[in-house]
């Protein structure tokens, strides 16, 4: 199993070998790679709906790995036993799913060793979600697929954070300065710019266009822009 440049570096993340859930898995693609790759000791797939449920039990049926693999039906980590787990994985949904994945069902998650998470887009209401919950950020990376995404790796624990603009960019991110972050920040701040312009067209002095100034200067600032 070949897996894309996204789902790859989701496993570079992990800390090998682990008990592990994939929640809302869809084909199984990640499973089927750490069961053939890895010593996984313990493989759960899962999916909320019927037709990726089954497209995942099919794909760990052909591949000959239904010994390795436990693929269930159903939201969240409601599939799982306590314990049964050490790290979760969460790849491919919103932001605001995965907060209501790890909100149902929260004593289990604060049990959890790690949560490794990858959402499509929210990943700063996310970080600030996660931080005000009780998780703690222990490593952040970016990955090229179709777009940059990011990937958050948290541990049940406590962090604080004097500047919360931290948690818009990724406090990990800002230090690591991974070679996509050049491009990361870049194609941040021309959203923010543009989405200031247009504010300020449509309604100049606008508390927004402030707030947004503020960010493009801190952001300017962390890249090492002059002005
Ligand atoms: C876009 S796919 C992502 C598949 C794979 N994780 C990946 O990153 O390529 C999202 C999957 O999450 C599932 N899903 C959405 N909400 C879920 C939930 N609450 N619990 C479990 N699975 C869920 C969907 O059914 C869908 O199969």
């Amino acid at each position: 199993m070949k897996l894309s440049p996204r789902l790859a570096a989701i496993v570079e993340m992990l800390d090998l070998p682990t008990k592990v859930a994939d929640i809302g898995t869809d084909h199984a693609y990640l499973p089927i790679y750490l069961a053939q790759n890895t010593d996984c000791p313990t493989i759960i797939a899962s999916d909320a709906k019927e037709k990726p449920y089954q497209f995942a039990l099919q794909n760990v049926k052909q591949m000959g790995l239904a010994k390795q693999i436990d693929v269930r039906l159903g939201s969240g980590l409601s599939v799982l036993n306590g314990g049964e787990v050490e790290t979760v994985i969460t790849a491919g949904m919103g932001s605001q799913t995965m907060q209501d994945i790890i909100a149902a069902d929260y004593e289990l998650a604060q049990k959890l060793d790690r949560l490794i998470l990858q959402p499509m887009a929210g990943a700063t209401s996310l970080r600030k979600w996660l931080v005000n919950n009780n998780f703690e950020i222990i490593d952040e990376s970016l990955v090229k697929d179709e777009h940059i995404y990011q990937i958050i790796v948290i541990e049940p624990g406590n962090m604080e954070f004097d500047d919360q603009f931290l948690l818009e960019l990724g406090p990990i991110l800002i230090e690591k300065r991974e070679p996509l972050w050049e491009e990361y920040t870049t194609e941040l701040l021309n959203k923010w710019e543009r989405i200031r312009e247009e504010i300020i067209k449509n309604n100049p002095g606008h508390k927004k266009s402030k707030n947004l100034e503020r960010k493009i200067k801190k952001l300017k600032e962390i890249k090492g822009i002059k002005k």
